[in-house]
């Protein structure tokens, strides 16, 4: 098997298929015709492989769709116009009314309102477990869930969960575990080979990592799972079809993943160090820290510890929306992944879908603020972050900028 990188730039492509083309050409066909009638419902019939309409396939989603299930190591995958579409056809899929969903305590804004007042309300029963703990992700199990639902690290608090210890408990009761993998991707953690049985991506993220693709992929462990989430979840339940334009897109992000998750990664490692010297920070969420709790699960689990973090200020949430303001170079926008650093706060954005109350329950504060290291020069981003604290705190003695 080819290594990462060469999975990302040559999977499932020969040009002399294409007229010799260098890049995969786009089909931008919605529709198939058929030699005969009688073909044209063997396809219907899945008697006989090929295409017949793009919102169930299409070759330019096909080519990414076997990259990423090879990049993953699953059996099969399926492109979505968003992540959320990725994660809600899953769920509609594998999920039926009277089942029970596990899901960990921290979960993106958009996942815990489509859990809670999606299909929470179609007789689903939807439980919170904190899964860092595994005596109560062990107890929460004897009820008999049908599915358990995680994402490490978790979106925007930065906490991990070990998912071959959670694959472990799941697997004797027969329940499947769905991780959400955004934050890594394949480069940095690959959880089907951990004991996952589907990951849920949005590609919108690192995968195309330029800002300016909505997508979203699932990748199942078994190709009967992946063929049920393409043919219910994706065919008739969400019809959440991505475009093949996007494909395209993302096709040619993939091709430099390896390269922008390691500049991604040390950009991150340099802001988190230089927050967790500086006085007027409380606290830093970023695993690369050798202070930080989950540490030597990322090790183990994680090839480096990405480029999200997350921390807060002293003065809390004024503090924290203060720094924001005072950004120069770091946009504040939502989303994360992109080329550009991106500052957010969860509270009032991403998570804003949950009470106060439940945010609290999800270990949320309202003083969060939450960092998408991009690509720039790692000594601009560290000036950014080191004026923006002087500017919230100006009678704090301020740390020379060390070079990152
Ligand atoms: C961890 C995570 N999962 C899923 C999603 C949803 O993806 P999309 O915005 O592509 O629908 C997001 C979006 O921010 C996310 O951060």
């Amino acid at each position: 098997m080819p290594g990462f990188a060469t999975t990302a730039i040559h999977h499932g492509y020969d040009a002399q298929s294409a007229q010799g083309a260098l890049v995969p050409p786009i089909y931008l066909s919605s529709t198939f015709t058929f030699t005969s009638v009688e073909q044209g419902a063997a396809r219907f019939a899945g008697s006989e492989a090929g295409h017949f309409y793009t919102r169930i396939s299409n070759p330019t989603l096909d080519l990414l769709e076997q990259r990423l299930a090879a990049l993953e190591g699953g059996a099969g995958a399926i492109a979505f116009g968003s992540g959320m579409g990725a994660i809600t056809a899953t769920l509609w899929t594998l999920l039926r009314p009277g089942d029970e969903i596990l899901v960990d305590r921290t979960v993106y804004g958009c996942t815990y309102a489509f859990l809670h007042h999606g299909i929470g309300e179609f007789g689903v029963r939807v439980t919170h477990v904190d899964m860092t703990d595994l005596h109560a992700l062990a107890t929460a199990m004897l009820s008999g869930p049908k599915l358990v639902y995680l994402e490490t690290p978790a979106n925007p608090n930065m906490r991990l969960v070990d998912i071959a210890a959670v694959a472990r408990l799941a697997r004797p009761h027969g329940a499947l575990l769905v991780v959400d993998n955004t934050y890594c991707t394949p480069y940095l953690q690959r959880p089907l080979q951990l004991g996952a049985d589907v990951v849920v991506h949005s590609a919108t993220k690192y995968l195309s990592g330029h800002g300016d693709v909505t997508a979203g992929l699932a990748v199942a462990a078994d190709a009967d799972v992946a063929q049920r989430i393409r043919l219910q979840g994706l065919k008739d339940m969400t019809g959440a079809v991505m475009s093949p334009q996007d494909a395209f897109l993302l096709l040619r992000g993939l091709k430099t993943l390896h390269l922008r998750m390691e500049r991604h990664a040390s950009n991150a490692l340099a802001l988190a160090r230089a927050l967790a010297a500086h006085p007027a920070v409380k606290q830093v969420f970023f695993p690369g820290l050798e202070s930080d709790p989950f540490h030597a699960l990322a090790q183990r689990q994680m090839k480096n510890f990405g480029g999200m973090l997350a921390f807060e200020l002293h003065g809390g949430e004024a503090a924290g929306r203060a720094f924001m303001n005072a950004l120069r170079l770091i946009a504040r926008a939502v989303s994360l992944g992109d080329a550009e650093s991106l500052a957010q706060h969860p509270a009032s954005m991403t998570h804003s879908t949950y009470t106060p109350e439940e945010r609290a329950a999800a270990g949320i504060s309202d003083g969060l603020v939450r960092l998408s290291a991009g690509l720039e020069e790692p000594e601009d981003l560290l000036a950014d972050v080191l004026q923006a604290l002087a500017a919230v705190h100006p009678r704090l003695p301020q740390p020379e900028p060390q070079p990152a």
